[in-house]
This record gives C-alpha cells, structure tokens and sequence, in this order.
C-alpha cells in the first residue's frame, strides 16, 4: 500500500495520470491535490471520483501553511507533481501568476516533502513533471537531449525552468529523491480550449476565425497524452533517482499543416464540404517571442525505461476530435464564464 500524491489532478494531463494510477494500482491511496484554477476541473475525473483509493483535496501550493498540512494529514511515499500555470500566451499577459504557482508553489511542495521524509528518504521519491519549452528554440536541424543547456525564452519556460533547477538543487542540497520529465506538446481529451488543437476544434465547430500566429511555420512534436501518463507511470516505477527523462511523440507538425490536417477531419466528422473548415483560416499578429521549433529526442526512455508512443498522430487526432464532439456539455461549460473575458483579450484583433 503506498499514499502518492498527485498535484494538478483536475488539470488536462493530471486527471489522465491520476484516472491511471486509481484504476491500475488499487492498492495505492492517490491523493490529487488542486487549487481548480480556470484549467482545472473535478468533472475530468466524474468516472474515478468515487472509487475507494481515490481523494481530493483542494489547496493552493502557493500556500505553503495549507500544503505542510496535507503532508501532515497523509503519510506520502511519492509525489508526482502536475500543477502550474501551463499556458504560454496568459504567461505573456501575467508572468507573476506563473512565478507565483510554477516556482514558489514547487519550492513550498519540496520544503514540505523535506520535511516530512527527513528521518529517512528510503522509497521515497518527487517526480516534477516539466515542459521541453525550458530548452529554448531549435533550428531547422537537432532535437533536445537531456543534456541540452536550459535558454527558457517565454515567462511561462522561465518559470517551468526555474522549478527545474530547485528540484535539482534540492537533490544536491539536500538530498531529496528527485526524478524528472520534460515532454513535448501534448494533446487529447480534457485539454483546456485554449491551447492549439482544442481551441481550433471548438472555433471551426461554431464556424469561428482560425487564428493562426504569423505563417504558421512554426513546428510542435505532439505526443497522445494517454502515452505521457503511461511514460510517468514507468519514470514513477523504474526511473533513477536523480536522473532527467525527454518524453516524445518522434512526431513534428508544422503548425500550418497540423491545422489543415484538422480541418479536414472536423469537415468529415461534421458532414461539410471538403474545404470548408480551411476557409476558417485567419494569419494573426505572432505572438511575442514565439519559439521556432521544438523536437525532443526520447531515445533515452526508450533505450533504459522500454517506453514508446502508442499512438500514430492521425489516429490520435481523430479520436481526439471524436471526444470533443462527443462532450459538447464539457465544452460549453469551460467555454463560458472567465474564459470568454481571457479569449476577447487576447484574440481582439483575430
Ligand atoms: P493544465 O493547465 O491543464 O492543468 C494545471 C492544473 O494545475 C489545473 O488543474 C489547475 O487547477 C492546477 N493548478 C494551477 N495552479 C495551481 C495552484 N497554485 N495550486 C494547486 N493547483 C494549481 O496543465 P497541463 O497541460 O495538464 O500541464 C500539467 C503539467 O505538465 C504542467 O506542469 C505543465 O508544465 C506540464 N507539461 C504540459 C505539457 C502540455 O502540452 N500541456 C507538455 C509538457 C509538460
Ligand atoms: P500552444 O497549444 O499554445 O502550445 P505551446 O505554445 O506551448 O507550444 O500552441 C501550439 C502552437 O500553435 C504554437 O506554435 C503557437 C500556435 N498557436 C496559434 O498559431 N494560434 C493560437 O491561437 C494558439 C493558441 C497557438
């Protein structure tokens, strides 16, 4: 029987870790710790929620007295740590929500693991969960190893970065057992529709504008987001301690041709002529700063863990566009409310 808790549980890749864990480890007490932010969302998790090894607990990691409680109230033996602000162009409107969450919430979550391990580390263990965006820009050529040197270029990498190197740094410091990831984009079920693929789904859905940023010549690796929970299920179990994993889909989309390739799926799903999604196509103003590519090299979780992607791209995103259209309810409901003031905001000119 192990207590691991899991932060960020109502997020988009969270609630896919946690609906992993409670249904495949029964005899494990996962605990999903959550703030529910804009991107957050109990309903994610309506099919586990009441399954006996599964509890919520709501807590701000910005709250460092709020968070020592918790590891008072539970004994961990893991944490696996999702929670943060995730979305580059609100990074842009306010890093300080992003330094606030991504950095000083992480540093509180290591004091309070810390402090409750130190009479003894033994099988104990923090996995923080990282972006690729903390290793900059790529040219046309090369993808980020685990040995590329960190150049985070927007306010939401500079703070994902940033809670890298605590992490690491309380490893040297103080020897706390650390593992972690860096992934590529993901996509999926349960993903806020404010990132790329969800976004577009829902806008081509109601007939909306397709903003596109500058050319669209700006190229993802894009990973099925069931993979990253089945590669930090295997980091969890038999990753080493200390050590540093790329978590990819050997899979790079421009933009541009991500989008076509969307809108010819939502014109067969949703019986239009072919062409029709296409014609939604809007260029914007690029965002400030916008990384060229990214591309992770996962050989190494692949050649020691034996993990791989599962999914071909076009399959994935089929079924992706299937389980939106299927959840119009959950759509319209994250839709509303603050949502609809962030969208006028940063899409005033689309
Ligand atoms: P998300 O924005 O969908 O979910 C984040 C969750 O964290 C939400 O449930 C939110 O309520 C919670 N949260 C935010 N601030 C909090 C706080 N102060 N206290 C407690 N909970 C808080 O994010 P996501 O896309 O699921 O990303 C999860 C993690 O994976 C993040 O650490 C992100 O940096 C990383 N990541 C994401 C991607 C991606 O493509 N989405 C890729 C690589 C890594
Ligand atoms: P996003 O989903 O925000 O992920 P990230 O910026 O973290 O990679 O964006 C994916 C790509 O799509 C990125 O190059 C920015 C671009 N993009 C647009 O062109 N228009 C949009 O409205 C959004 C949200 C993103």
């Amino acid at each position: 029987m192990k207590t691991i808790l899991i932060t960020g549980g109502a997020g988009f890749i969270g609630s896919h870790v946690v609906r992993l864990f409670v249904r495949k480890y029964p005899d494990y007490k996962i605990v999903n710790l959550d703030k529910l932010t804009y991107a957050g969302n109990l309903e994610n998790l309506s099919d586990i929620e009441d399954l006996p090894n599964y509890q919520f607990e709501k807590i701000d990691i910005v709250d460092a007295e709020a968070v020592n409680s918790i590891f008072k109230k539970y004994n961990f033996d893991g944490v696996i740590h999702l929670a943060a602000e995730s979305h580059v162009d609100r990074s842009i409107h306010n890093p300080l929500d992003f330094i606030m969450t991504n950095v000083v919430g992480t540093v509180n979550l290591l004091n309070a693991a810390k402090e409750a391990w130190k009479s003894n580390y033994e099988g104990k263990l923090f996995y923080h969960v990282s972006t690729d965006e903390v290793y900059g820009s790529l040219g046309v050529e090369g993808l980020f190893t685990e040995t590329t040197p960190y150049d985070p270029r927007s306010p939401y990498s500079a703070s994902k970065a940033s809670s890298d190197h605590f992490v690491r740094a309380y490893e040297n410091t103080y020897k706390l057992p650390i593992v972690l990831s860096n992934c590529s984009n993901n996509y999926g079920s349960f993903q806020f529709p404010e990132k790329l693929i969800p976004l577009f789904i829902n806008n081509i859905k109601n007939d909306k504008a397709l903003p596109v940023y500058g050319k669209g010549d700006y190229t993802r690796d894009w990973l099925f987001v069931e993979d990253h929970a089945a590669a930090i299920d295997v980091i969890y179990h038999k990753g080493k301690i200390g050590e540093t994993y790329n978590i990819g889909g050997f899979n790079e989309w421009q933009n541009i041709d991500l989008i076509k390739l969307l809108c010819s799926i939502m014109d067969k799903k949703l019986d239009r002529p072919s062409g029709t999604s296409e014609k939604l196509i809007s260029y914007v103003t690029d965002r400030p700063g916008h990384d060229k590519r990214y591309a992770i090299d996962a050989t190494k979780l692949n050649k020691e863990l034996g993990w791989k992607p599962t999914l071909q791209f076009e399959e994935g995103l089929e079924k992706t566009v299937d389980w939106y259209l299927q959840n119009e309810r959950w759509l319209d409901q994250v839709t509303s409310g603050e949502y609809l003031n962030y969208y006028n905001k940063q899409y005033k000119h689309a």
